[in-house]
């Protein structure tokens, strides 16, 4: 633990990650400017969350005596834990507003979530908005950052998403999803709620941080911006647009992201790969109309056939898939990450026995792990045509539609997937059919460097709080919004996430433990007081 911050100092290299991304609106918050930073340095005290006054240490004045960022650490630090009553509080406020992007019966709701942040976030001397967009709003926020470092510090934008999966199927729930309940666990209590770990809770993990920095030192220590996003659950589509728009207010040094898991509950990661994403609802098409299937059966195509032998064309008996130049770009693994992810002693019976499987089942002759941070996928998420209601129907439905994804690994070209995937479905239809098809987003894979200053800040961050070191781990998740922040933004991502495998993500009671929460908290609150003593400028 010996010279942290010193190991921190020095020119700061930045990972290659590539993305491209298409996607939806954005919330973003900054923190602090310069203005701010004059306001704040008059004030000598600051109220906390429990509503005590509480004199502040004289950060601002900065002589070689004066409190430095790392010297007040620790009282951030008991400033998060001490609020950790009202942080559940305010979390289970957020997680009360059903924003569900993807219905627009829930449009009014995406917004009062986005004008609850904004708020929250000038509350604690942010200058915040919510910006519109060609979809749902952006929250974008900023504050210039307190104290002498801030000046030099690198200027941190953090990225998270305030919008959230549908709840359906509603029956499933053990309360209602958008009523959250604290209950206990075996790793103690738990939040449950749509949106409890992705992303509200780790959205606010941050902004609990903030809060403590805020009350302790009048603002966080470094400049930060936020931008928080109500479209990233249906392929961020306003993102890009948005991104071109706001360049100048988003810039920053290093974008942070808490959008991802642990290890376990003890073990905090940092993520260096995201899955890509290519998503694409195919619709056959054959006769012109519904046909009575005695009359005309076995003498017409029937679209839920032909596109029945199209799935099964994806897939050889090795269960690779056969789109022709789907591999190009797929690399394998090097022996050192082999070797790395071997140590980390995964279990794969483990993994499925927690979702009742006893075998997996993939690409011949690789393990889970590899199977889902390594490979890519072509998966088909839904499909429908003829006749779903009760009882039967004798009917040649005249389409069907499959709504089929691939993730996409290493440097899978996205634009040349889907043009593969359509080629290889167009080559497979029978006279008498055709297919459209409706395009939802093409992102590319990402992969971050494993070394770099802000890493180590994060490590050091990390083991401060959690007494470990944090292992570097892959997620078969997609977050379109980290490729668009370096394509555009020009900026590195640390992907540092909170979730726990068993959090039934995008599932029916959707939970977030809270020592995750609350340790979450404190590894952003000490992100923030680590990087102020990083000379960036
Ligand atoms: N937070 C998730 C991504 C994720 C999931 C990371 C699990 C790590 C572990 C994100 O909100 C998400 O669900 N992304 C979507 C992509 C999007 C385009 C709908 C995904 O991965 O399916
Ligand atoms: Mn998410
Ligand atoms: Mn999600």
């Amino acid at each position: 633990m010996a010279s942290k911050s010193d190991s921190t100092r020095g020119a700061v290299e930045l990972r290659t990650i590539e993305v491209v991304v298409v996607g939806h609106p954005m919330v973003i918050g900054i923190v602090s400017s310069r203005a701010d930073r004059r306001r704040d340095a008059g004030d000598e005290h600051r109220e906390t969350q429990r509503g005590r006054v509480t004199r502040m240490a004289p950060v601002i004045s900065n002589t070689a005596s004066s409190a430095t960022a790392s010297t007040l650490l620790p009282q951030v630090l008991a400033h998060c834990e001490a609020s950790q009553p009202s942080a559940v509080e305010r979390l289970t406020a957020l997680l009360r507003i059903p924003s569900v992007s993807t219905d627009p019966a829930f449009e009014g709701e995406v917004r009062r979530a986005a004008e609850w942040l904004t708020a929250d976030l000038a509350s604690m001397g942010f200058t915040a908005e919510v910006c519109k967009t060609i979809g749902h709003p952006m929250v974008v926020a900023h504050h210039p950052g307190v104290g002498s470092e801030a000046m030099h510090a690198p200027r941190v934008l953090f990225y998270g998403h305030y919008d959230v999966q549908p709840a359906d199927p509603l029956e499933l729930w053990t309360s209602p999803p958008f009523d959250p309940v604290v209950v206990d666990g075996p790793q103690g209590k738990r939040i449950v709620a749509r949106g409890a770990v992705d992303d509200k809770g780790q959205v606010m993990s941050f902004l609990e941080a903030l809060r403590s920095w805020h009350a302790i030192a009048g603002g966080p220590p470094v400049p930060v911006t936020l931008l928080l996003e109500g479209e990233e659950e249906t392929g961020s589509r306003s993102l890009e647009p948005f991104m071109h728009e706001a360049k100048d207010r988003l810039a920053g040094d290093i974008c942070i992201v808490s959008d991802t898991g642990m290890w376990d509950i003890d073990t905090p990661a940092i993520t260096t790969r995201l899955r890509g994403l290519v998503y694409l609802e195919c619709t056959v098409h054959g006769p012109t109309r519904d046909l009575h299937s005695g009359m005309y059966g076995g003498a017409v195509p029937n679209p839920i056939q032909v596109l029945a032998d199209v799935i099964h064309s994806f897939h050889d008996g090795n269960r690779r898939i056969t789109v022709a130049g789907f591999y190009d770009g797929v690399e394998e693994l090097s022996a050192e990450t082999r070797a790395q992810w071997e140590s980390l002693g995964f279990s794969d019976a483990e993994f499925l026995g927690d979702i009742g499987l006893s075998s997996g089942f993939g690409e011949q002759g690789r393990s889970c792990l590899e199977r889902t941070w390594s490979r890519p996928t072509l998966e088909v998420n839904g499909i429908f045509g003829g006749y779903t209601g009760k009882g039967a129907k004798t009917v040649i439905g005249a389409f069907a539609t499959a709504k089929i994804s691939c993730r996409l690994v290493g440097q899978q070209d996205p634009e040349r997937i889907k043009a593969a995937l359509k080629s290889h479905i167009l080559a497979r239809l029978p006279a008498g059919c055709r297919a459209t098809f409706e395009e939802h987003g093409a992102n590319p894979a990402i992969s971050v460097r494993e070394s770099s200053p802000f890493l180590t800040v994060a490590n050091d961050a990390l083991f401060e709080v959690y007494g470990r070191k944090p292992l570097l781990i892959g997620t078969g998740g997609s977050i379109p919004a980290v490729g668009s922040i370096k394509q555009i933004l020009g900026m590195d991502a640390l992907l540092i996430g909170f979730g726990l495998d068993d959090d039934r993500v995008h599932s029916p009671n959707e939970k977030f433990e809270l020592r995750c929460f609350h340790s979450g908290t404190k590894c952003h609150a000490a992100i923030l007081g680590k990087l102020a003593s990083v000379k960036q400028r």
